[in-house]
């Protein structure tokens, strides 16, 4: 025996039995360590990022921001970021994606606008937050932003898809005021243009910054004659584009048109509906757990033929970042639609919104 050794031991015999002593294992496990904290301060906790709503400001009709303090687990953001918001909704947790509005900041507040969506439960929650309220927030993702360094940008909004721009906007102001930057924003009308005040505040002071408000009541929706008579130059400009799928479609056809697809970034808010060939083979899904069964096409993600079949499976983002969808498929092969990889045929963790079946399938769901 190494007796030196023993001599240094920092934890003799007697200690280490005491501390693992089995009246001490609920402290070893982070879940009872979390449950303390949160019972001291809801914001507190050792693994997860939350944060206490400090404001609620009404933006437009249907449309509120949050203000939040996130707590130390947050690890920050880039501009045109987002998040996932989690809120408990009779007794179950649901998220979705929000994206952040507002610029890192110093105080480190982070900004989610939110416009309610009828017989949404997260939005219609996420309205009814207070001052003092504790969410949980995913940590930020997504990587919508100009690539060029200093070169003449557009950017192309409507509705609430102005809200990463907003983002866009206050960290360019502060870091690169010298900027040419044109944005062009699609609303109803003027009563429901969002941050209009913020923006002239912004361009009064960034003389650069071009602000072009199209209200789809007075002039119609903004088609890419009326897009390439507000912006002549719009084919040189690195373009960021986010707001209804229409509106996207729209722009997107333009620039495809134009050669200049490689130019235009783009930001979807919202579910996009694989395109489904009808004539493709369908496969038997089941639900283990439940019980419950359907059929899918070759084509269609899980989540959509689930939820066509009155199935109501838990999602986030529906395009494979937040993992919430996911779960494990205990029989069968699926393929990836993002990577159109197919997968084996035994057990594994299989995403929802992005799977598609390529056999029969048994789910633990
Ligand atoms: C990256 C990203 C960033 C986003 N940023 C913002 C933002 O800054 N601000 C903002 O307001 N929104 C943003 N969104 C959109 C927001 O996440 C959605 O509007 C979200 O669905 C709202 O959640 P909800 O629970 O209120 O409504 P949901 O439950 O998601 O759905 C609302 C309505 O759609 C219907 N519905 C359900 N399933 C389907 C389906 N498969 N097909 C068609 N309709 C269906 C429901 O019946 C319901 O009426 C963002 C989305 C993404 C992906
Ligand atoms: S819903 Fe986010 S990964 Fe599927």
């Amino acid at each position: 025996m190494d007796t030196a050794h023993a001599r240094q031991d920092p934890h003799p015999a007697r200690f280490r039995r005491l501390v693992q002593h089995p009246l001490w294992a609920p402290l070893n496990q982070p879940g009872h360590w979390n449950a303390l904290a949160s019972a001291l301060n809801p914001v507190w906790s050792f693994t997860e990022s939350r944060a206490r709503v400090v404001r609620v400001v009404d933006e437009a009709a249907g449309v509120k921001s949050l203000w939040l303090q996130p707590n130390g687990r947050f690890n920050g953001f880039l501009p045109g970021q987002h998040v996932l918001l989690e809120l408990e909704i009779d007794g179950a947790r649901h998220g979705r994606c929000f994206s952040l509005s507002q610029a890192p900041r110093a105080d480190g507040l982070l900004r989610l606008t939110i416009k309610r969506k009828d017989g949404g439960p997260v939005s219609g929650a996420a309205h009814a937050l207070e001052a003092g309220q504790v969410v949980r927030l995913g940590q930020a993702q997504g990587d919508f932003a100009p690539r060029s360094v200093g070169g003449k940008l557009l950017m192309l909004s409507a509705g609430s898809g102005i809200t990463p721009m907003m983002s866009h906007l206050h960290a360019l102001a502060a870091a690169d005021p010298a900027r040419d930057v044109v944005l062009v924003h699609s609303s109803r009308n003027d009563a429901d243009m969002l941050f209009a005040d913020e923006m002239r505040a912004l361009a009064s002071r960034w003389p650069r910054l071009h602000l072009h408000q199209h209200s789809t009541q007075a002039l119609g929706r903004l088609d890419a004659p009326a897009l390439a008579a507000r912006v002549p130059d719009w084919a040189d400009r690195e373009t960021l584009l986010c707001g209804p799928d229409g509106f996207m479609q729209t722009v997107t056809a333009m620039y495809s048109a134009a050669g200049r697809s490689a130019q235009l970034h783009s930001e979807s808010f919202g579910r996009r509906a694989a395109a489904i060939d009808p004539d493709a083979a369908e496969h038997a899904v089941s639900f283990a757990t439940t019980g419950k069964a359907f059929s899918a096409k070759a084509g269609q993600t899980l989540l959509e033929a689930a939820e066509g079949a009155g199935l109501q499976p838990r999602f986030g983002c529906r395009r494979g970042i937040c993992r919430t969808c996911q779960c494990r498929k205990r029989s069968g092969t699926v393929m990836n639609l993002l990577t159109r990889q197919v997968s084996g045929p035994g057990e594994e963790l299989i995403q929802l919104c992005i799977s598609t079946p390529h056999s029969a399938l048994e789910l633990a769901l």
